[in-house]
């Protein structure tokens, strides 16, 4: 999509971090977005933010890992702004630990935002994009997508299905000869307070499991809170995406850094190595 000016912006998990800065930035350029996120104050805080940007903005509260409330904002943002163009499946949350201590409401909690959430994005938005014969999907996965690290069953398995997700919605798209675009974006760590999804427990997930960390856990905890605390300015990051949208490319890859870590992974899978992080 090269131009972008007057056209219509969802953003998902658009109250904090890479949301926020995906809605200032694409509302910037001229866009006007539908933010939603499952933080009502918050999310009012960040239209009142991009409002006093001189972005057209509307909201509506959502949890991406409910069918209905997806559809609920796809009808919301045909009803206010009359189409949809960009559709950003942001929304993400992330909790860690050795895989068999990992209580199985936190894997449904974390797969059913991460990975169901960018399926319901798809399955509520992507007829309308086909059907007007334009658009752009864009689904936040993370460099976690493409490696796999200590403690990140469930955040890593989301991501690498977020990824897998997308490639298959890019090759689905072209064999209809759809002009529809597909991006996803692999960031490594950003500025955000995705170390602090725990704030987002949703009870129909069941009661938020309380677990003791182990000394060694505890301390994987306080780096990973670090790393994310020293990472990118989210600004950066959304302007890669609109880059990329308006470029019509796939690969967000935003840490070149982590060029290694991919090339060790692949290399060691072709040579049936063991795997590395
Ligand atoms: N920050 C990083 O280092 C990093 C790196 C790679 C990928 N990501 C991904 O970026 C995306 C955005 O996260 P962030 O880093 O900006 O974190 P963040 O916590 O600052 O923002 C995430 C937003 O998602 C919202 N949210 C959580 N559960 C939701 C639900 N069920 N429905 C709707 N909204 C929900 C939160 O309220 C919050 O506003 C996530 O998918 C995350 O996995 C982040």
């Amino acid at each position: 999509m090269r131009e972008l000016a007057g056209k219509v912006a969802v953003i998902t998990g658009a109250a904090s971090g890479i949301g926020l800065a995906l809605s200032r930035r694409l509302g910037a350029d001229g866009m006007r977005v539908m933010i939603s996120d499952v933080d009502e104050p918050a999310l009012a805080d960040a239209a009142r933010s991009l409002m006093a940007d001189g972005i057209e903005v509307a909201t509506t509260v959502t949890d991406v890992s409910d069918p209905d409330s997806v559809d609920a904002l796809a009808r919301a943002t045909l009803d206010r702004f009359g189409g949809v163009h960009v559709v950003c499946n942001n929304a993400g949350v992330s909790r860690g630990g050795p895989s068999w201590e990992i209580p199985l409401p936190t894997w449904n909690w974390v797969m059913g935002v991460n990975l169901f959430g960018i399926v319901h994005g798809i399955r509520s938005f992507v007829p309308h994009l086909i059907a007007q014969g334009e658009g752009h999907v864009v689904n936040t996965a993370s460099v976690a997508g493409l490696v796999a690290a200590r403690c990140g069953g469930p955040y890593s398995a989301s991501k690498h299905a977020a990824v897998a997700v997308s490639e298959s919605l890019y090759h689905d798209l072209a064999a209809i000869g759809s002009p529809v675009g597909v991006s996803v974006l692999c960031p490594g760590p950003v500025r955000t307070r995705i170390h602090e999804s725990f704030r987002h427990w949703q009870d129909r997930f069941g009661p938020r499991p309380s677990v003791q960390d182990s000394p060694a856990v505890a301390e994987w905890r306080r780096e990973s809170a670090v790393m994310v605390e020293s990472g990118l300015d989210p600004a950066l990051i959304a302007t890669a995406v609109r880059d990329a949208i308006v470029g019509n490319r796939f690969w967000i890859l935003t840490h070149p850094e982590y060029a290694n870590s991919l090339l060790s992974r692949y290399y060691g899978l072709i040579k049936a190595d063991t795997p590395c992080a």
